[in-house]
């Protein structure tokens, strides 16, 4: 992997000819945690315990053959409010106008219940018509048991809305947990 750029606007991004993923989620998730779980290289994306470290779209080449993307968080970032309102101007418009953007990944912290940011956001992507996966970050923290009925809670709560739930990982980027079956799934979208 290789730290290719960040960016505050979409015409400044790499080129998009080769096939993107990008991972987002509430501030503190585990969004460049997990970027370097994937990548095995522990000082590639910045990680913060204070929520609001990710502040622009940050690319990264893999393998020279495709990219993945550190967005800024969404939700309680310790930030200016006009900084959270360009960051969501950008995330909306790196979203919405990235023709290779091939998975957006959302991240949600596995002992939390369903939060409403997440489940606007999801349901924005829904109408976008954005391709989306969910992630169960920091599985660490839970009982494998307590972990699989925290992700049925969440299935059985989105099925009340949804007609189909999106493809669902969960992860722990102490552990590496869910690592093969992240990289499967990108690999498998690679290579239609
Ligand atoms: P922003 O860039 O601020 O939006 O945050 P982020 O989503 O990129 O989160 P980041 O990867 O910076 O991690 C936030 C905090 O959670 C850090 O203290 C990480 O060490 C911790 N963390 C992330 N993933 C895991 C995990 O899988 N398990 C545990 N136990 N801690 C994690
Ligand atoms: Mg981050």
């Amino acid at each position: 992997a290789k730290f290719i750029k960040s960016e505050t606007k979409i015409s400044g991004l790499p080129k998009a000819d080769k096939p993107e993923y990008a991972f987002i989620g509430r501030s503190n998730v585990g969004k460049s945690s997990l970027i370097n779980m994937l990548t095995g290289q522990k000082k590639l994306a910045k990680i913060s315990s204070k929520p609001g470290k990710t502040q622009l779209i940050n690319h990264f080449l893999i393998n020279d053959t495709w990219y993945l993307v550190d967005l800024p968080g969404y939700g309680w970032a310790k930030v200016s409010k006009t900084k959270k309102i360009d960051w969501n101007i950008m995330i909306n418009d790196y979203i919405s106008n990235r023709g290779n953007l091939l998975c957006l990944f959302v991240l949600i912290d596995i002992r939390l219940d369903v939060q409403d940011i997440d489940l606007e956001f999801m349901n924005d992507l829904i109408l976008k018509g954005v391709p989306f996966a969910r992630i169960f970050t920091k599985a660490d923290k839970l009982s494998k048991n307590k972990a699989q009925s925290m992700v049925a809670r969440h299935n059985k709560y989105l099925k009340k809305h949804w007609e189909e739930l999106p493809p669902t990982f969960i992860t722990s980027s102490e552990t590496g947990y869910g690592r093969e079956e992240v990289i499967n799934y990108i690999e498998e979208l690679n290579s239609l």
